[in-house]
C-alpha cells in the first residue's frame, strides 16, 4: 500500500522540475507596482512585456475610478449566491446583452471564471452519445472539459485541416450508430505561439460534415477583429461560431469571463453549467467595471491603434534583425532561441537582472527540448522607446548566447 503524497517526493510533475532552480526567478516571480509597461521585480525597474493587458486598461484612470466606485457602491459580497438563487442583477443581465452585442451574437452569459466555466461548459454541452473533436493545442481548460466527457473524444493535430476532417470522419462514424452529435472545439487565438486558429477552414467543413463549433477567444477578444470582437470578426466567420467564449482575465484587464451564442443554447447553459450554478455570482464591482471596460473598447479607437501599433512596430523590427517569431498572426509574440533549461535560466537572468527586461520564458514541456521562447506580449501601454531598446538588447543576448556565455552548468539563480 502507499501514501498518495509518494510521488510528490518522487516526482515533482513537468513545471515542478523547474522548481529546484526557479527560486521565485522564473516561476512565481513577483512583479510589484501599478500595472505599467515599467514594474519592480526584485527591487529594480524593469520594462515588462509579460502582462496580457493588451489595450493598456488594466490601470487606466476611467477604469480604476469605475471599479473604485463600484467597489464602494456595492461592495464585494453583492450579489450574495448563484445565478439561479440570489444573484440575479439588471447589471448582471445587462452586461451580458452588451458583451453578446459586442461579440455579433444574439445572447451571452457571464461565468465567474474563465477556466471552470469554459470546461463546465463542454461539459454541459456534451452527452455520452456526443463525440468530441478538439485542437492539440487546446488550452488546459478545454482539455480538462473534454476529459469529464464520458463519449468518444479525438484530437485532431494542430489547426491541420486535413487530420481534422479524417476525424471528423471518425466522428461522423460514431454519431451514426449512437445517434449523438459533434462539438468541434478550438481557440481564436493560441496564446503561446500566438496562430489564430483556422476558423476559416474548420467553417468550410461545416459543409461536408454535420458539427458545431465551439471556439476559445481568451487572447482574440478585445485584440482581434475591425471591432475587436475577436478573431472570428477577423476572419469573417464569426456567424458560424455556435459557441463563442471570452474571458475578462486578458484585454478586459478584469476577472470573470462569457459565453455567447444562440439564445436557446444561452439558456439551456445557463441552468446546466455546473460550476456556475452550483457557485456564486460574478460580485457587482467586476460587472460594473465590466461595462466600463466595455464602452472604452467600443468607443475609443485610440485603444486598438495603440496596441497595433506596437505590435507592428515589436514584430516588424524582430524579424527585420533576423528573429524566428514562429508562426504568430497576432499580438502574442514568441522569440524562438535555441538551448537547454541551464542557459535559458542564465539568459533569462540576464535580461532581468542586466538589461532590465522582463518577458516570460517558455521551456520543455511546453515547447520541444531545445527550444526556448522569450514570450513578449505587447500593449497599448507600450512606447515606441521601449520596442528599439528591447529589439537591440534581443539581438545581444542573441549574440552572447551565441558565443557560449550562457553555456554554464550551474544556474545563474542559483549562484544569486
Ligand atoms: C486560451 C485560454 N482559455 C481560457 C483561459 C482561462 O481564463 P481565466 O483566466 O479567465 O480563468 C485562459 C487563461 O487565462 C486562456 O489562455
Amino acid at each position: 500500500m502507499g501514501d498518495i503524497f509518494d510521488k510528490i517526493k518522487k516526482n515533482p510533475g513537468p513545471l515542478g522540475q523547474y522548481a529546484a532552480v526557479a527560486h521565485g526567478y522564473f516561476a512565481f516571480p513577483k512583479l510589484e507596482g501599478e500595472i505599467s509597461n515599467r514594474m519592480k521585480f526584485r527591487g529594480k525597474e524593469v520594462l515588462v512585456w509579460s502582462l496580457n493587458n493588451y489595450l493598456g486598461l488594466a490601470n487606466h484612470p476611467e477604469v480604476r475610478q469605475a471599479d473604485a466606485e463600484a467597489a464602494h457602491k456595492y461592495g464585494l459580497s453583492l450579489p450574495m449566491g448563484a445565478r439561479m438563487m440570489t444573484g440575479e442583477s439588471d447589471l448582471h443581465e445587462q452586461l451580458e446583452q452588451e458583451l453578446a452585442a459586442f461579440v455579433d451574437k444574439p445572447a451571452g452569459m457571464l461565468l465567474n471564471y474563465g477556466y471552470q466555466g469554459i470546461m463546465s461548459v463542454v461539459d454541459a454541452l456534451l452527452g455520452r452519445q456526443d463525440v468530441v473533436v478538439y485542437d492539440a493545442e487546446s488550452h488546459a481548460c478545454l482539455v480538462d472539459g473534454v476529459r469529464m466527457h464520458l463519449g468518444k473524444r479525438f484530437m485532431f493535430k494542430h489547426n491541420d485541416m486535413e487530420s481534422l476532417e479524417k476525424q471528423l470522419k471518425h466522428a461522423t462514424g460514431v454519431v451514426e450508430k449512437t445517434g449523438g452529435g459533434i462539438l468541434v472545439i478550438t481557440e481564436g487565438v493560441f496564446g503561446m505561439a500566438g496562430d489564430q486558429g483556422d476558423l476559416k477552414g474548420i467553417v468550410a467543413l461545416k459543409k461536408k460534415y454535420n458539427f458545431r463549433l465551439l471556439v476559445d477567444d481568451a487572447h482574440g477578444v478585445g485584440t482581434m477583429g475591425p471591432r475587436l470582437g475577436g478573431t472570428g470578426q477577423e476572419q469573417g466567420v464569426q456567424d458560424e461560431i455556435d459557441v463563442y467564449f471570452g474571458t475578462f482575465a486578458k484585454s478586459f484587464a478584469s476577472i470573470g469571463a462569457f459565453i455567447a451564442g444562440a439564445p436557446e443554447i444561452i439558456t439551456f447553459l445557463k441552468y446546466n453549467t455546473r460550476s456556475q450554478i452550483f457557485a456564486k455570482s460574478l460580485p457587482m464591482p467586476l460587472v460594473a467595471g465590466g461595462l466600463m471596460r466595455l464602452e472604452l473598447m467600443r468607443d475609443r479607437p485610440e485603444f486598438k491603434e495603440n496596441l497595433w501599433r506596437i505590435v507592428k512596430a515589436l514584430q516588424q523590427g524582430l524579424k527585420e534583425v533576423g528573429f524566428d517569431l514562429g508562426k504568430t498572426n497576432s499580438p502574442v509574440t514568441p522569440v524562438h532561441l535555441s538551448g537547454g533549461p541551464a542557459e535559458a535560466s542564465n539568459l533569462v537572468v540576464d535580461l532581468r537582472e542586466n538589461f532590465g527586461i522582463f518577458c516570460s520564458v517558455v521551456l520543455y514541456p511546453v515547447v520541444p527540448k531545445g527550444v526556448i521562447i522569450l514570450r513578449l506580449i505587447p500593449t497599448a501601454v507600450h512606447t515606441m522607446e521601449d520596442v528599439q531598446y528591447t529589439i537591440e538588447s534581443f539581438a545581444k543576448v542573441r549574440e552572447k548566447l551565441a558565443q557560449g556565455a550562457y553555456d554554464k552548468e550551474r544556474y545563474a539563480v542559483e549562484l544569486s
